[in-house]
């Protein structure tokens, strides 16, 4: 891994820091974040820095005075051409275009392209996708997969030692239900054709009579027990039916290319409960209410949250507490982070408040989505709510078949199917990971497979276009090697393409650190439009040797960009669409 542990922009805002820190040695600025951001306007320099309007409270000086302070003081890094002040007190930050090419250089000889190691092995754990046994993924499953994976791939890409842990929810009070039903009424045909529908069916044919039928709520009753207490043939049927959910989610996830370190389910933490609700005892935490036990937070203006119910039972609450403190004693983890649907943001404010006040200090993050909405008729395979998962990305491969077969009739038709295959699933990740995952989002095959617009296929088709200005580059120019030239701009568009390209590890940075995937996104549909006002305007197989050779290793770098971005979001970028 490389050793540089700060990207090339928050070398920029240390910078910045320190000048000011030199300029007013007198005040204690370690509160603000005095850092820069990529200027909006190329007239305005290529960063700029807020923080005079920032600090002029705290300093009783105006502005315009901090940021005149600020460059009197100033001593300019090599890179750097200019500094000025502008309009209130912003200072513009011009740099040199040596300096850009060095940053460039950089990248195209490191690995990770500039990438910083921020991590340093710091753990952190992600619990995502988290699925429940013997019923089938829904939506939310399938955008908690696919948001956590992308977050688990920024994390990793930082140099973090990332623990991706799929939490299934394996234990519970249905398993009485479907323990008697699977001994009743089983279809076992259908359990190896269709295993989740059928124990789903299972469970819900079973719940059903024990609405109506009090002998049959007592015996699914004595079947928890017995399942509660190790009873080995309770056990082992349970134990079939994780492992025929399982088989049936692991084939999505290797479509999806997604992988977990872990699956330790709600089960797993089974031993532990008693433990947690004695220590929130001691601690002073819970009080009893109609014979249960709960944990008043309405001083912090959150639901009472029941830690055991009054049969005696354990809920999701005490699980996921004990979860905390076995991971953090286990792991030692800088940062946990969860990846859910909205509807379970009071749960996990809940634990999470219960969490500090029993002293755990790990930093818990909790990133939910919003439910994609899904016009009617836009899914053929769906029935009711549910959207069968496999179908859907048989669906996605299926139309984005009909997409390559347009653009590239002469592909020889089994690389058209493998092309189609991360064309389509591209498609779904990209739309579940391009928005903020907090807006309401409407799902459309028109959006998702558009070939120009911000979409997968758009930046998939951008990379497939840069590879083959590459192939034509070395079929024309045999036995010259880009490599050896400077890379040297003169002209204005790929000055931006340029500039564009230097701030990938702040994007990857600032995607990290707000766990959003879509600032990857959007930097990469940005770059892509960057690359293709370069591509229109500026001469390149027909320019001379030198700026040729320079332009080719600009191109070279998006391409490469490009690649490592959009595989940060789990998807994969054939050399041909
Ligand atoms: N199994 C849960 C569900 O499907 C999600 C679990 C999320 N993780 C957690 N530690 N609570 O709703």
């Amino acid at each position: 891994m490389k050793q540089n542990t700060l990207s090339f922009e928050k070398q920029l805002s240390d910078w910045c820091a320190n000048t000011f820190a030199t300029c007013f040695p007198d005040s204690d600025l370690s509160t603000f974040t005095l850092g820069v951001t990529p200027g909006k306007n190329e007239q305005f320099g290529d960063y700029q820095c807020e923080a005079a309007m920032k600090l002029s409270k705290k300093l009783r000086t105006n502005p315009r005075a901090i940021g005149q302070a600020f460059i009197d003081h100033a001593v300019l890094p090599g890179l750097i051409e200019k500094i000025e002040i502008a309009g209130p007190g912003f200072i513009n930050i011009f740099l040199k275009n040596e300096g850009i090419s060095i940053q460039l250089t950089d990248m195209l000889t490191d690995e990770n392209l500039g990438l910083p190691n921020k991590g340093n092995n710091q753990t952190v754990l992600i619990d995502y996708s988290s699925p429940n046994i013997a019923k089938p993924m829904h939506i939310g499953h399938i955008r908690s997969t696919v948001i956590g994976n992308s977050i688990d791939r920024l994390y990793r890409a930082l140099g973090y030692n990332v623990i991706a842990d799929n939490h299934l929810g394996d234990w519970g009070t249905q398993f009485g239900l479907i323990i008697l039903g699977y001994r009743e009424f089983a279809d076992h045909d259908a359990l190896k054709t269709a295993p989740v529908e059928e124990l789903e069916r299972i469970y819900v044919e079973s719940y059903n009579r024990s609405k109506e039928d009090g002998t049959w709520r007592d015996r699914a009753k004595a079947e928890l027990v017995k399942l509660q207490q190790g009873d080995k043939e309770n056990r082992a049927l349970w134990a079939t039916f994780i492992q025929l959910t399982l088989s049936e989610f692991n084939k999505i996830y290797k479509r999806l290319d997604v992988s977990f370190d872990l699956y330790r389910g709600e089960s797993f933490y089974n031993d532990d409960l008693a433990k947690t609700v004695e220590k929130l005892e001691m601690a002073g935490l819970s009080e009893e209410s109609d014979g249960a036990l709960i944990c008043n937070l309405e001083e912090d203006g959150l639901a009472v949250a029941i830690v055991r119910k009054s049969d005696g039972g354990y809920n999701y609450t005490t699980t996921d507490i004990a979860t905390v403190a076995s991971r953090t004693e286990e792991f030692s983890p800088a940062e946990i982070i969860y990846v859910t649907d909205e509807r379970q943001q009071l749960h996990f404010k809940q634990f999470f408040h219960i969490c500090k006040q029993l002293g755990i200090e790990t930093k818990l993050t909790h990133i939910w989505f919003g439910l994609m909405r899904l016009p009617e008729a836009t899914f053929s395979t769906r029935e009711g709510n549910v959207i069968k998962l496999e179908a859907l990305l048989d669906e996605a491969e299926a139309r984005a078949l009909e997409v390559v077969k347009a653009s590239s009739p002469d592909m020889d038709e089994t690389q058209q199917k493998e092309v189609a295959r991360a064309v389509g699933i591209g498609a779904i990740k990209y739309t579940d990971l391009s928005q903020n995952p907090q807006s309401l989002v409407t799902f459309t095959w028109k959006k998702a497979l558009a070939m120009d617009g911000n979409s997968a296929p758009y930046l998939q088709y951008a990379y497939a276009r840069i590879a083959s200005v590459r192939d034509k580059y070395a079929t024309k120019f045999p036995g010259i090697n880009p490599d050896e030239f400077p890379i040297k701009l003169t002209e204005e568009q790929e000055r931006r393409l340029a500039l564009k390209l230097i701030r990938f590890p702040s994007a990857v940075e600032s995607a990290a650190r707000l766990h959003r995937p879509s600032v990857m996104a959007d930097y990469l549909y940005d770059l892509s439009q960057a690359y293709s006002s370069f591509y229109q305007n500026v001469p390149f197989l027909k320019a001379e040797q030198g700026p040729r050779e320079s332009r080719i290793r600009l191109c070279t770098l998006t391409a490469s960009v490009l690649k490592k971005g959009l595989s940060l979001l789990g998807i994969e970028t054939p050399e041909r669409i």
